[in-house]
């Protein structure tokens, strides 16, 4: 992390996980230990009926809520999906797009996630874009050229001046679940190409104020070594958000002054 040019961010992304009661237990413990953190922003992605309890039981205090998805268009004939502007006019803050779950069972391809990106920007929201490689395309050798891509295609269209709304997270999908962690130098390593990458299409200063997490089996023995890497600004966290004190562990990794 460089906090000298942006801001870390650690996000819990809960997936299918905890009712609405269950997140009011969840987030009265974990405010109590990360509510008042000052050196990197907290944000938890929760499933879309747990938000408005996620935001009643955060209200007083700095930890964001967060969505998972959304649909990119703003009303219509969608039934079971739910708009940026919806997600708006609760109060949340940010929302994931493209994750590798998405991708993977629904079908979305990086035509949609640049739909979603810009659904997301018009309504004021902001995007936590995924991206990342499968085992066989990280052996087959093409990682960069398959990030290069997808980060190109979800940014197609975004004007410079909503750039710095974006946040992106590598996450390998080798890595997503599976208690098998990128090294250190490996998720700097994409970390940074995601950076020059956004260098090349919109220079230096909007690529150097962007975070760009790592996303996959992040956890608390992990994190610090991680997050120690100068182009990984933050964490997007699956299991491990799940529990407070690893969640925490991971959230004071990244709090330390530097
Ligand atoms: P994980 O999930 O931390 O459980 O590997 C990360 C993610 O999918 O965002």
């Amino acid at each position: 992390m460089n906090r000298r040019y942006r801001k870390t961010i650690i996000a819990g992304n809960w997936k299918m996980n905890k009712t609405a009661s269950e997140t009011k237990v969840f987030l009265d413990e974990l405010k109590g230990h990360v509510g008042r953190v000052k050196w990197c922003e907290v944000v938890v992605c929760v499933p879309y009926v747990d938000i408005p309890m996620a935001l009643r039981a955060l209200k007083d205090c700095r930890i964001s809520v967060g969505a998972q998805n959304l649909h990119h268009e703003e009303r219509g004939a969608y039934t079971g999906e739910v708009s940026a502007e919806m997600l708006k006019d609760l109060g949340v803050k940010y929302v994931i797009i493209g994750h590798s779950e998405r991708r993977q069972y629904f079908g979305e391809t990086d035509s949609l996630v640049n739909k979603k990106v810009h659904a997301a920007l018009d309504a004021g929201l902001r995007p936590i874009v995924c991206v990342g490689e499968s085992l066989e395309q990280r052996q087959a050798g093409i990682t960069e050229e398959l990030i290069v891509l997808q980060v190109k295609a979800a940014l197609a269209g975004v004007p410079v001046e909503k750039m710095r709304q974006i946040v992106f997270a590598y996450e390998p999908i080798w890595a997503i679940g599976t208690g098998q962690t990128a090294t250190s130098e490996q998720a700097n390593e994409v970390c940074n190409l995601i950076r020059a990458t956004i260098r090349k299409m919109h220079g230096a200063r909007i690529a150097r104020a962007i975070t760009i997490q790592y996303g996959g089996s992040m956890n608390a023995g992990n994190a610090y070594e991680l997050l120690a890497q100068p182009d990984v600004d933050g964490g997007l966290i699956g299991g491990a958000s799940l529990k407070v004190p690893d969640f925490t562990a991971i959230v004071n990794a990244a709090n330390q002054e530097q």
